[in-house]
C-alpha cells in the first residue's frame, strides 16, 4: 500500500509517504527545537499551535519529494498516543480531514509501536525479540512477538531515560535537548574518576529508576569544591551517560536472556546515543546475541517508522473510523494482538 504517515505526538511535526511498510520515499521532519529551545523543555501549547502552522505545507513537502498525488495514496497513518494530546490532535485530525477527502483508509497507531517497529524498514527482525523503547517518554523492556504483540518486561519506575538526559543537561547548563549534548561532551573526555549509581542493578526485575541518578548528579553539583568547568561538565556527562548505559544494557541482556530471546532492538530517540549503541554492540558479542538500531533518522521522532505497523493493519483490513481521538496515555501492550 502506499500510504501518508504523520506524527506529531512531541515537538516534531513529520510527514512521510512509505510504501509497502518498507519503501520510504519522502520522510520529512520539521524540528520545532528551536521553539522550545529558550523555555528549556517543551511547552505543549506552544507546540500544538507549531504543528497546525507546518503540518499542511510538511504534507505537501512530502508528497512532492516522493513524486506522488494525493490521489495515488491507498492509506493515512498516524500517531494516535501516547504524547502530548493537544500536539497529538493536530496530526490525528489533519489525518482524519485528509482521509475523508481521499476516501481512503485511516489507522491510528501507537508511538512506540512506531519507534520499535522502525528497524524492519532497513532490515527484516525475525520475530520474537526484545524491544528497549528508550525515548523523552519512556524506558521499556517488551518481548516482540510480531506487530501488535507486546509484552511488557520492564520499564521505568520513574524518570525516561532521556527524560534524565535532559534534565541533567539542564542542570549543567547546556541547552535542550540536552540527550545529544551529553553525548557530545561525554565523547570529548573521560568520567576524570565519577561514579554515579546504578539504581535498580540488583533488584531482581527488569524495572529501571533514573530519578536517583539524576538526584546524584545534583548532588555531587553541590558538593563540588572546585569550578564547573569545560572539563569538569564533559567528565560528570561521561560519568553520568556510563551509568545509563550500563543500567540499561545489563537490565535488557538479562531480560532477553530470561526471555530466551537472541534478537534485541534498540528503538526511540536515545538510541541515537554514541555510548549505548558501543556498550550493546560490545556485549552483543560477548554474550552471542544480535542487536540492531536504526539510522538516528529513523530512532529520533519521525513519520516513516510508523508506516511499518499503519501498513500491516491497514493491508489486513484493520482501520480506524473518523471518531479516532488522540490518547495522552496508552500502554502498549494494550494494542492487542492482530
Ligand atoms: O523518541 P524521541 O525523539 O521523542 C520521544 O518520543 O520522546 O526521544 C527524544 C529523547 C530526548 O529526551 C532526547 O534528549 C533524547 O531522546 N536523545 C538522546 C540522544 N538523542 C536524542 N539521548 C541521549 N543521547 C543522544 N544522542
Ligand atoms: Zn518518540
Amino acid at each position: 500500500m502506499l500510504l501518508l504517515a504523520l506524527e506529531s505526538s512531541c515537538d516534531e511535526t513529520a510527514a512521510a509517504v512509505v510504501r509497502d511498510g518498507e519503501q520510504i520515499l519522502s520522510n520529512m521532519i520539521a524540528s520545532q527545537v528551536d521553539l522550545h529551545a529558550v523555555y528549556g523543555g517543551v511547552v505543549p501549547e506552544l507546540a500544538s499551535r507549531r504543528h497546525l502552522e507546518v503540518i499542511n505545507s510538511l504534507v505537501t513537502e512530502a508528497l512532492d519529494q516522493a513524486s506522488i498525488n494525493p490521489d495515488d495514496l491507498e492509506g493515512v497513518v498516524v500517531t494516535r498516543g501516547p504524547g502530548l494530546v493537544g500536539a497529538l490532535l493536530v496530526g490525528v485530525s489533519f489525518a482524519k480531514a485528509y482521509a475523508y477527502a481521499l476516501n481512503i483508509p485511516l489507522i491510528g497507531v501507537h508511538h512506540i509501536e512506531g519507534h520499535i517497529q522502525a528497524i524492519q524498514l532497513e532490515e527484516k527482525v525475525a520475530y520474537p525479540y526484545l524491544a528497549v523503547a528508550v525515548s523523552g517518554g519512556h524506558t521499556h523492556l517488551y518481548r516482540v512477538d510480531g506487530i501488535g504483540c507486546y509484552s511488557l518486561l520492564g520499564r521505568t519506575v520513574d524518570d525516561a531515560a532521556g527524560e534524565a538526559f535532559d534534565k541533567v543537561a539542564k542542570m549543567l547548563g547546556l541547552g535542550y535537548p540536552g540527550g545529544p549534548i551529553i553525548d557530545r561532551l561525554a565523547a570529548a573526555g573521560d568520567d576524570g574518576g565519577i561514579v554515579f549509581p546504578r539504581p535498580m542493578l540488583k533488584k531482581d526485575n527488569f524495572d529501571f529508576s533514573f530519578s536517583g541518578m539524576k538526584t546524584s548528579v545534583l548532588n555531587y553539583l553541590h558538593r563540588l569544591d572546585t569550578v564547573l568547568d569545560d572539563n569538569k561538565i564533559c567528565q560528570i556527562s561521561c560519568a553520568f551517560q556510563t551509568a545509563v548505559v550500563d543500567v540499561i544494557t545489563q537490565k535488557a541482556l538479562r531480560a532477553a536472556e530470561s526471555e530466551g530471546l537472541n534478537r534485541v532492538v534498540v528503538a526511540g530517540g536515545v538510541a541515537c546515543n554514541s555510548g549505548l549503541r558501543k556498550q550493546f554492540a560490545e556485549l552483543a558479542i560477548i554474550n552471542g546475541i544480535k542487536v540492531f538500531f536504526p539510522a538516528p533518522i529513523l530512532c529520533a521522532d519521525n513519520a516513516a517508522m510508523l508506516a511499518v505497523a499503519g501498513d500491516y493493519y491497514l493491508s489486513r483490513g484493520v482501520s480506524s473510523g473518523l471518531d479516532l481521538n488522540a490518547v495522552s496515555s496508552w500502554p502498549l501492550e494494550q494494542v492487542g494482538c492482530n
